[in-house]
């Protein structure tokens, strides 16, 4: 079995999901930007990650665009940010970044990591006003998802964890 992960990560937790997911599949890891689909089309499985900003998947383009290219592949896809694991938070991103003709593609969720300070300024300042506006909200209007946003404010957090990764793993290996 061949194949390929392509991970698109700002802040290093899909990177970290990616280099885990290598270690188990043998599979090389390419930066999506910098992946050409005549290369990609050449392998059985086509593993694509990247974080979550702004609800949306970094890099899932590179799907959109190629997915008639990848016909027949297995594809899986994984995404990575902040909130933890809620199946609210699965179906909103599915709504929003595998429409159409991925819409059948598994799509997995992992925790990653937050660090207001280390952003970039851009990011930052995006960030920062989400947690304020968290802030201001009725604590009893204030899920269970977003609760960590508010524990963490600039705190530097890290939830990844490899066990994250098992059932894309099982997946992946099995048929
Ligand atoms: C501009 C920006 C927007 C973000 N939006 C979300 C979001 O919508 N949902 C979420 O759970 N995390 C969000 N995050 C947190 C990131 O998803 C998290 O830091 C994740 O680890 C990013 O993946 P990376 O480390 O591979 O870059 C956001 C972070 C930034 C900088």
């Amino acid at each position: 079995m061949s194949g390929i992960i392509l991970c698109q990560s700002k802040y290093g937790a899909s990177k970290k999901y990616a280099e885990w997911i290598s270690q188990e599949t043998g599979f090389k890891i390419v930066e999506t930007k910098k992946a050409d689909i005549k290369d990609v089309e050449k392998y059985d499985t086509v593993i694509l990650g990247g974080g979550v900003y702004a609800s949306a998947i970094a890099g899932i383009s590179f799907l959109k665009k190629n997915i008639d290219a990848l016909k027949g592949k297995k594809i899986a896809v994984f995404c990575c940010g902040a909130a933890p694991y809620d199946d609210e938070i699965l179906d909103i991103l599915k709504k929003k970044n595998m429409k159409d003709k991925l819409a059948g593609i598994p799509c997995f969720y992992y925790q990653g990591m937050w660090d207001l300070e280390g952003m970039k300024f851009g990011d930052k300042t995006i960030c920062k006003m989400y947690v304020k506006m968290l802030s201001r909200k009725d604590p009893s209007e204030v899920k269970a998802w977003e609760r960590p946003f508010l524990e963490a404010k600039d705190k530097k957090c890290d939830w990844t964890d490899k066990k994250y990764i098992e059932p894309l793993v099982k997946m992946i290996k099995e048929e």
